[in-house]
């Protein structure tokens, strides 16, 4: 026999960054944060998980058809934990099939190009965790498999849920609450549009892991980042998205985007993330609000030199548009919220 069960997860962009490890083991950040969930018709994850005792042994992983390494220990950490839980099941009732005990098969495809330089960790371990716990029938939460997902990669958590969606830094050692939320799903505020810039699609030089634990062990500006401009922006991000604020929503994006590149660059040796082209980039958004006299667009870069702009429907024209002209839009690849241009501003 062979047990199957298929999933999506989407990609998300955090608007306030999660950047620092009290825990390297089980994910744990120093600071809590908040991400948009993209539309999954532009940027998402499908993940088949199977099992059966006609497999090869060992687990295995194939992400757009190539094969992944899943000795790791976070890959390890989820396989473990949901075997758990669906040993306990099994433990309960009798009657269920010996799941926990087969060796998996998970297969993973990306519905865009994984060379477009974009963090897929986070759709990918979410759809992963979620696929197995369809597969094992386990009666989970969303919050239940983010605490697990965030052991895979922490922003993942965040992709367990649609919308807007906070990670909890939580206090506990053991991790039980350090997980997502979500803050609003994404009807309640529908016109929220993403135009991403790919910059490069080449690998990022430094890994967010390896970075942020440099970061932690470096950097001064990094303690009052973590313990005050953070949890007073969680509170601002939140207000501003039950408020539909975007003046509000996009000056705190652009500050905690500016403050996460700040503390790399405080770090030693010093992490450079933005290249030149994203300065350029930062500088459009700039001319674009200037002339509008508010905000209306806002720019955040993560481990890397490609930017998300976030705007409001109404403002189509004025920024996605602009960039378009800018940059020549070479591969269409648009949707409801999510649209990618490549190209370059030179
Ligand atoms: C800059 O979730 O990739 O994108 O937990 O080590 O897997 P690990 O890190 P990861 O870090 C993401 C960092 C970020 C900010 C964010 O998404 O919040």
């Amino acid at each position: 026999d062979i047990y199957r069960a298929s999933t999506t997860a989407p990609v998300n962009i955090a608007v306030i960054k999660y950047w620092g490890k009290r825990d390297p083991k089980l994910n744990l950040p120093t600071n809590s944060s908040l991400s948009v969930t993209l539309s999954q018709s532009d940027l998402r994850t499908h993940t088949t998980a199977s099992c059966s005792a006609s497999y090869p042994k060992e687990d295995s992983l194939l992400l757009n058809g190539a094969p992944q390494d899943v000795s790791g220990a976070r890959t390890q950490a989820c396989f473990r934990e949901l075997r758990g839980l669906r040993s306990q099941l099994e433990d309960s009732d009798a009657s269920l099939p010996k799941l926990a005990a087969l060796p998996l098969k998970i297969v993973s495809e990306n519905n865009f190009p994984t060379a477009a330089g974009l963090a897929s960790s986070a759709a990918g371990l979410a759809a992963l965790v979620r696929a197995i716990a369809n597969l094992y029938k386990l009666p989970s939460s969303p919050t239940d498999l983010s605490r697990i997902a965030r052991q895979g990669s922490g922003s993942a958590c965040r992709s367990l849920f649609g919308g807007y969606v906070g990670w909890e830094q939580g206090s506990a050692s053991n991790g039980s609450d350090s997980v997502a939320f979500q803050v609003a799903p994404a009807s309640h505020w529908p016109s929220m549009r993403a135009v991403i810039l790919v910059v490069s699609a080449a690998k990022k030089g430094v890994s967010s892991t390896t970075g942020m634990q440099t970061t932690v062990a470096t950097s001064s500006l990094f303690a009052s980042r973590a313990s005050e401009t953070v949890p007073k922006r969680m509170q601002e991000m939140q207000q501003a998205i039950q408020e539909r604020d975007f003046e509000t929503f996009g000056k705190v994006t652009m500050m905690d985007s500016n403050s996460f590149h700040a503390t790399c660059l405080d770090t030693y040796p010093p992490i450079f993330y933005l290249n030149d082209v994203s300065r350029a980039a930062i500088k459009v958004v700039e001319a674009i609000n200037a002339a509008a006299g508010r905000i209306i667009a806002a720019y955040t870069f993560d481990a890397g030199p490609n930017a998300v702009v976030y705007y409001l429907e109404e403002n189509e024209k004025q920024v996605a548009g602009l960039f378009k002209t800018l940059l020549g839009e070479k591969d269409g690849w648009k949707g409801e919220r999510g649209e990618k241009v490549e190209g370059n501003f030179a």
